[in-house]
């Protein structure tokens, strides 16, 4: 069996939402200090929609997989979704990643609720309303 699905393969070749936003309504950045890889999240929010995300991604092919595919989970959903969306439904949405790169969707997960906290500490009066 090969070791990456199809679909991590498409994602890692031919990643979607790679860039940067300028004037980014929230950006979070998370790190694995094991390896050092670096993802970075761009969010620009309408209301309580994520109208546009973006990913810079310094890392292996899983990361940037996990990156790419959570990018298309959260793109024109509301916050509220976005903020539960695991690395589990991340990797998941791969068709799975080999147990011992559960790790690379972790930073995706983590990257988005940073953008996301990021958001809120800059519009602290939405934060209320979303609760
Ligand atoms: Fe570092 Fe995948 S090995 S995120």
């Amino acid at each position: 069996m090969a070791l990456y699905s199809e679909k991590v393969m498409d994602h890692f070749r031919n990643p979607r939402n790679v860039g940067v936003i300028e004037n980014a309504d929230g950006v979070g950045e998370v790190g694995n200090a094991k390896c050092g890889d670096i993802m970075r999240i761009y969010l620009k929010i309408d209301g309580d929609i994520i109208s546009d995300v973006k990913f810079e991604t310094f890392g292996c092919a899983s990361a940037v997989a996990s990156s790419s595919m959570a990018t298309e989970l959260i793109k024109g959903r509301p916050l509220s979704e976005a903020k539960a969306l695991t690395n589990k439904a991340v990797a998941e949405a791969l068709d799975g990643l080999p147990a011992y790169k559960m790790h690379c969707s972790v930073l995706a997960e983590e990257a988005i609720l940073n953008a996301i906290g990021d958001y809120y500490t800059k519009h602290p009066e939405k934060a209320d309303k979303s609760r």
